[in-house]
C-alpha cells in the first residue's frame, strides 16, 4: 500500500504514531526516496554520495575526521571526487570489477571512508576488517574470501600473511615514502593522479555489498553476506530511530570492523545526507566530550561499554564540556542497564534510546523512538515492517512473559543474503514458518516491549565486541603449554562479559603467573588483543561430553557457584 510521501511518515511517525505506522507500512513505500525508484539505475555508493554531490547538497559536509594529527572536512562534492579516485585506481591498477572481495583492514582515516565507497562504486563486495585483528585472524578471512585487493597500512602489513593467500594479487598501501614492489601499490599517490570523474557501475539489488565476519559458537569466524537492497531499511531506520534530520550532526563511536559501523557509521547517515563525525585513536573520557563539544554533536549512538566506561569516569568531567548540542542518544550491542539510562538522564539530560539487532540482520529490528515511552532495560519494540516474536524451538509463537528464543519473521530489506561458502549455516539460522532464530533468548510484555535475557548458544560479548569461544579454544590449545581449554563469558559491571579461560595444563608445565601472562600473549598476538583472556584458571581436567567435547555450561556454573545441571552426557 502506498502511504504519503516518506519524509512525512517519518516525521508523522516521530510525532506519536508508532501503532498506525506499524500498521500500515509496506517496505515498498520506502522505496520512492531513492533515485533508482525513478531511474532504474541502482548502487548504494550513489544515493549515498552522488546523489548529494549533484543537488544544494554539494558543499556540505559530509565528513568531519579527527585523531591526534589530523583534523579535516570534506564536502559531499570532495567525498565525491576522493571516492572516484579511489574507484578509479582499485579499477585501474587491480582490475577490481562486480562482485570481486576487497578488503579494508586499516585505523579509521578519511582514506578509509574513500575505499570504502570507491570499491563500492565498482560493485565490488567489500570486507572490513578491524585494526586489532592478527595474523591468523586475517588469513581466515582472506582465504574464506578469496580476496583479490586489500587496502591496509605499511603498519598492518605484516599481520597480512602474503604468501598463504593465493587470491591476493594487490595490495595497497595507505601511508608515507611507499615503495612499490611485490604486489604493493601507494594508494594516496595513484589517487592524487587519478581522474576525478567516474562512471558507477550499476547493480542488482540483490548483489553485494559488505561481507563481515562474525562468531558463532562453533567453528570459525563465518562470513556475513549483505546486498546493495539493504540500504532501504538503513534509510529508514535512520530516519525512524536515529530520528536524523536535515541539520544534525552525527557521531557513531563504532568502527567500521564492526556492522554498526557500516550500516550506521556510513551508509544510513549519508544515504539521508547528514554530516558524520569520524574520531580516530583511542578511547579516552575527555576527548569523547571533547568531540561532542567540538563538532556540536546532535545524534550519538554508542554502546554500553563506552556509556558505563564514561559513566565511570565520574560526572566531574561531564560538566567541564558544554555538551548541549546533543539532541539524541542511542545504544547498540549489548544489554543496556537501566542505571545508566538514569545516569544519561542526570548528566546529558537525555534518555539513552536501546537498539537491537545483530551482524546478520543487516540493520536495527527492535528499538526505542523519540515517540515512544522507553522502559528501562527494554529493547524496545520492533520497527513498521517486521515482525517480531518469541517462539519454542519448533516455531511456535508463545504468548506475553514466556522466555524463548527471539525471532523474526524473514523478508526485512537489510538481511543477510547468505553465509559466504556455507548455505548450510545460513540455513540453520531459519526455522519453519520462515522464523530467522537469533540466537537471543528474550520475552515480550502485554505491551509488546522485548526484553532481552542472554544468548541461547556460548558467544560472548565482551566490550560489545562478539567473540566466539570455539575461535579462543583454538588458539589456546596451539600454546605448548595448553593440552585443553575451555573458554566463557564471565559477567563483568564494565565490559558486559570478560572473556575466562579455563586451562589444562601438558605435563612438565607448571602454573605460574609468567605463564598466564605467556598464554595470554599468545592469543593477542595470533587472534587480537580483545580476544585474549583476562582471566584464566588452571584446573586438573576439563568437563567434556563422552564425545570429547569441552562442556562451557559446567564451566559457567563453576565460574558462577551455580548448579550444573544435567550432567549425564558427561565423561566419568
Ligand atoms: C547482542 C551488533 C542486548 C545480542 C549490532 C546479539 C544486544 C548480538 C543488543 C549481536 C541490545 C545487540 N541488547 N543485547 N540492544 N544489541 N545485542 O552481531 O546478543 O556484533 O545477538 O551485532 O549482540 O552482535 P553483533
Amino acid at each position: 500500500m502506498i502511504l504519503k510521501t516518506l519524509p512525512i511518515i517519518a516525521d508523522e511517525f516521530n510525532l506519536q504514531n508508532y501503532d498506525e505506522v506499524y500498521k500500515q507500512f509496506d517496505w515498498s513505500d520506502a522505496e520512492r526516496a531513492f533515485s533508482w525508484f525513478e531511474t532504474g539505475k541502482l548502487n548504494l555508493a550513489y544515493e549515498a554520495i552522488d546523489r548529494h554531490a549533484n543537488t544544494s547538497k554539494k558543499n556540505k559536509v559530509a565528513l568531519y575526521y579527527k585523531d591526534d594529527e589530523r583534523n579535516e572536512k570534506y564536502t559531499f562534492k570532495e567525498v565525491q571526487q576522493q571516492t572516484n579516485k579511489a574507484a578509479n585506481v582499485l579499477k585501474d591498477v587491480a582490475d577490481i570489477k562486480k562482485g570481486d572481495r576487497v578488503f579494508i583492514f586499516m585505523p579509521r582515516s578519511p582514506e578509509l571512508y574513500f575505499a570504502l565507497i570507491g570499491a563500492i562504486k565498482l560493485g565490488a563486495i567489500v570486507g572490513p576488517l578491524f585494526e586489532a585483528f592478527m595474523e591468523g585472524a586475517v588469513r581466515d578471512r582472506l582465504l574464506d574470501s578469496e580476496a583479490k585487493a586489500i587496502v591496509t597500512t605499511p603498519e598492518l602489513l605484516s599481520r597480512v600473511p602474503v604468501k598463504d593467500l593465493p587470491h591476493l594479487q594487490y595490495i595497497f598501501l595507505v601511508g608515507e615514502n611507499i615503495e612499490e614492489k611485490d604486489k604493493c601499490y601507494d594508494l594516496n599517490k595513484r589517487m592524487k593522479e587519478a581522474d576525478r570523474q567516474f562512471d558507477i557501475v550499476w547493480v542488482e539489488r540483490t548483489d553485494g555489498l559488505t561481507l563481515h565476519y562474525t562468531s558463532g559458537s562453533t567453528g570459525k569466524p563465518k562470513g556475513v553476506l549483505h546486498v546493495h537492497n539493504a540500504m532501504i531499511q538503513h534509510y529508514q531506520t535512520v530516519k525512524w530511530v536515529l530520528d536524523m534530520k536535515e541539520e544534525d550532526v552525527y557521531w557513531c563511536t563504532a568502527d567500521p570492523g564492526w556492522v554498526t559501523g557500516t550500516a550506521y557509521g556510513v551508509f544510513g547517515p549519508w544515504l539521508t545526507g547528514t554530516s558524520i563525525v569520524v574520531a580516530g585513536g583511542r578511547f579516552k573520557p575527555e576527548s569523547w566530550y571533547k568531540i561532542i563539544e567540538e563538532f556540536g554533536v546532535t545524534v550519538w549512538y554508542s554502546a554500553p561499554t563506552a556509556f558505563r566506561m564514561l559513566m565511570g569516569a565520574g560526572d566531574e568531567i561531564v560538566k567541564r564540556f558544554d555538551l548541549s548540542s546533543l539532541r539524541h542518544v542511542l545504544s547498540v550491542g549489548e544489554p543496556l542497564n537501566p542505571e545508566v539510562i538514569r545516569w544519561g538522564m542526570k548528566v546529558f539530560e537525555r534518555r539513552i534510546h536501546d537498539t537491537w539487532w545483530m551482524t546478520e540482520t543487516g540493520a536495527q529490528l527492535i528499538c526505542n523512538y523519540p515517540c515512544l515511552e522507553i522502559k528501562p532495560g527494554s529493547m524496545g519494540k520492533p520497527i513498521p515492517g517486521v515482525k517480531a516474536a518469541i517462539v519454542d524451538d519448533q516455531g511456535r509463537e508463545l504468548p506475553p512473559y514466556r522466555m524463548g528464543n527471539l525471532a523474526i519473521k524473514k523478508g526485512w530489506p537489510a538481511m543477510m543474503a547468505t553465509i559466504w561458502n556455507n548455505q548450510q549455516k545460513y540455513d540453520s539460522y531459519f526455522l519453519k514458518g520462515d522464523w530467522y532464530v537469533s540466537g537471543d533468548s528474550a520475552y515480550m510484555d502485554q505491551d509488546g516491549y522485548f526484553w532481552f535475557q542472554g544468548r541461547v548458544d556460548d558467544v560472548i560479548m565482551t566490550s560489545g565486541e562478539r567473540v566466539g569461544p570455539f575461535e579462543v579454544e583454538s588458539k589456546l590449545v596451539e600454546h605448548p603449554a595448553v593440552a585443553e581449554a575451555g573458554v566463557i563469558g564471565k559477567p563483568d559491571p564494565v565490559r558486559g562479559e570478560i572473556i575466562k579461560a579455563f586451562i589444562a595444563l601438558r605435563d612438565g608445565y607448571e602454573p605460574t603467573e609468567q605463564l598466564i601472562e605467556d598464554i595470554r600473549q599468545f592469543v593477542k598476538l595470533g587472534l587480537a588483543s580483545h580476544a585474549a583472556p583476562r582471566e584464566i584458571e588452571f584446573r586438573d581436567k576439563l568437563p567434556k561430553t563422552r564425545s570429547g567435547k569441552i562442556m562451557r555450561r559446567v564451566l559457567k556454573a563453576w565460574e558462577l557457584d551455580l548448579p550444573a545441571g544435567d550432567l549425564s552426557s558427561m565423561e566419568d
